[in-house]
């Protein structure tokens, strides 16, 4: 059976979407001899616990999709909430500027990640597989290491961003 057209306009459709709030997290990979590449994305999400598989769509029009459908790995941070300044920064502007001022460092399988110990949480993943989905590509990653800090986390929402209520941090696992 063939699906229906849609009866809505693509700014509806977004709004409606818009009233799932989401984390903010900025994906990081190797551009080679083109330095780190990264970007803000929301739309990341758990896929499987065994193995361990996550999941983030990137849209065909990013400048930066080339590198990450030929990345062997990269890297999911959870942004926190003191980190509204990252998601912004690498939401814009060029790779360089993206990078401008931020402390990286290298996971434990080599690629570049940001160096900041307030992450919410951060994954490593291998570049799993790719599914092409209308104007994005589905990316799935399978996790080797993953780190969960205390901190709590950035929180987006109808298009904009939401401070956590303030809470106590969570306590160590
Ligand atoms: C909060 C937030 C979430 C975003 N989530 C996504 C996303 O899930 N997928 C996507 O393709 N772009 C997303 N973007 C947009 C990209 O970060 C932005 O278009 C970026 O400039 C693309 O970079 P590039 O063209 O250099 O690859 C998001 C932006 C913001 C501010």
């Amino acid at each position: 059976m063939t699906a229906r057209p849609a009866d809505f306009d693509t700014r509806y459709f977004r709004s409606a979407l818009g009233r799932f709030p989401t984390g903010v997290t900025v994906v990081t990979t190797d551009g080679g001899s083109h330095g780190p590449v990264g970007l803000t994305i929301s739309s990341f999400n758990s896929v499987s616990l065994d193995p361990p598989l996550v999941l983030w769509t990137l849209t065909r029009k990013a400048s930066s999709l080339s590198y990450f459908q030929r990345a062997e790995r990269y890297v999911i941070h959870v942004l926190s909430a003191g980190q509204l300044h990252l998601a912004r920064q690498f939401a814009q502007g060029s790779q360089a500027s993206r990078f401008a001022g931020v402390d990286m460092t290298r996971s434990p399988h080599g690629a570049p990640m940001l160096a900041d110990p307030h992450c919410a949480a951060w994954f490593e993943c291998h570049n799993h597989s790719q599914v092409e989905a209308g104007d994005h590509l589905i990316f799935i990653g399978q996790v080797e290491r993953c780190h969960r800090g205390a901190g709590l986390p950035l929180v987006y929402h109808a298009g904009d961003f939401d401070l956590t209520p303030s809470r106590e941090p969570l306590p160590e696992p």
